[in-house]
């Protein structure tokens, strides 16, 4: 092969491809493992605040961090609330995650700490000025001084969260916040290579993680849920729907060839919620039995393929706990995930490298004469 020889075209979807050198996360699919900056996801969740994991994946990457986030990010919080004021009757009538992202359009471009803290803040506050204004609510402004998933769950309800559902929310975020050169992941870093500024490269995360396969399944489990009705429903309906060429949201992974760990990670949590009033009776022990029913079938259906429980299963369950609609699950998955396409976004910075692969051309030569 020489300079003017391609390299043979990469698989589709890039499987298998090595796109990216980073220190932030690895995902081994294998051995069902997630570490982060060098702490595996068993260690982090109920020890690591979102702060503190936000603080531990910018290490390195974003000049004056502050040792404590959380004033820093609550200020942040107070900033981007000004934005909610351009939520008119247009933008609510849009799907959440398109109005959450029309109003993170708003903020300025930029490569510093104090527009990355403007952008975790973003998602965490419109997304629950979006859902009470579809609601005929008001929106709440925020409280500078609350931790952030704290005020997040405030400013959704109008009242402090108990500690139990403060906890939930924050093991999410902690669990969802980087996940290795995922698609959404993907997107935010060829963007921040073309040195086009934070807020542009977070805007294509968000757009990327809007899709049914990557951010968007967690919202369709609940429609299987509820589609299913009753335990013993379970089979009959997964086998029509996969019968019908669907699939089964909450299962399957481009690189977990084994249990999502951080599906694991999310049960504690939705365990704790279902325990605590409010919650739905029996809805965990039902999600348990559809998983198990789905599990069994997706054995026979995919022999050569291990399809196994993914992390959007028990998000649905926990998001559903803590009263977010369905339709906003994906602004919720934004708020964690943001702090890690803001780290990857300043990573591939420093590579100083455009992103910029080559395609094979495979369509028909010019005609002769033309
Ligand atoms: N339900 C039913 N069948 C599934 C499936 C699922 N959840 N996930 C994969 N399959 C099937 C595929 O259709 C494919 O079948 P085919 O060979 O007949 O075409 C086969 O299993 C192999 O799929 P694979 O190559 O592993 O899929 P992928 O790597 O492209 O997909 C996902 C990974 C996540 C996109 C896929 O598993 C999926 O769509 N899951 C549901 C959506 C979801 O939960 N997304 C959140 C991910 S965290």
């Amino acid at each position: 092969m020489n300079a003017h020889t391609p390299a043979p075209p990469a698989p589709e979807g890039l499987e298998g491809v090595v796109a990216a050198r980073t220190v932030l996360s690895e995902v081994d699919g294998q051995a069902g493992r997630l570490i982060i900056r060098g702490r595996s996801l068993d260690d982090l969740i109920g020890q690591t605040r979102f702060e503190d994991l936000v603080s531990l994946l910018f290490e390195g990457f974003y000049e004056d961090l502050p040792a404590d986030l959380t004033a820093a990010l609550g200020v942040a919080r107070s900033e981007v609330f000004a934005e909610v004021r351009h939520l008119d009757t247009d933008l609510a009538a849009q799907a959440p995650v398109e109005a959450v992202r029309a109003l993170m359009a708003r903020l300025a471009d930029g490569d510093d700490l104090p527009t990355a803290l403007r952008l975790i803040a973003a998602p965490a506050v419109f997304t629950p000025a979006v859902i009470r204004v579809q609601a005929g609510q008001a929106p709440i402004p925020p409280d500078p001084a609350s931790p952030h998933a704290v005020d997040i769950l405030r400013m959704l309800t109008g009242t402090p969260p108990s500690q139990t559902q403060a906890a939930g929310l924050d093991a999410y975020l902690v669990t969802v916040a980087d996940h290795g050169l995922n698609a959404s992941t993907f997107a935010a870093r060829v963007v921040a290579s073309t040195r086009a500024g934070l807020t542009s490269a977070v805007l294509a995360g968000l757009s990327a993680l809007k899709g049914p396969l990557h951010g968007g399944a967690p919202g369709p489990v609940i429609e299987m849920l509820d589609g299913i009705g009753q335990p013993e429903n379970a089979r009959a309906w997964i086998e029509g729907a996969l019968a019908r060429g669907e699939r089964l949201m909450g299962f399957g992974h481009r690189i977990y060839r084994v249990r999502d760990p951080r599906a694991d990670a999310l049960k504690g949590p939705v365990r704790a919620l279902a325990a605590s009033a409010g919650v739905r009776p029996g809805r965990v022990a039902f999600a348990e039995a559809v998983e198990a029913a789905a599990l069994d079938i997706l054995r026979t259906h995919k022999p050569d393929r291990p399809l196994d429980t993914n992390v959007e299963f028990y998000t649905a369950l926990l998001l559903e706990a803590l009263d977010f609609p369905p339709k906003a699950f994906t602004c919720v998955f934004a708020m964690g995930r943001v702090a890690g396409w803001l780290a990857h976004a300043r990573e591939q910075l420093a590579t100083g490298r455009l992103v910029r692969p080559q395609s094979v051309y495979v369509g028909p030569e010019p005609r002769q004469g033309s």
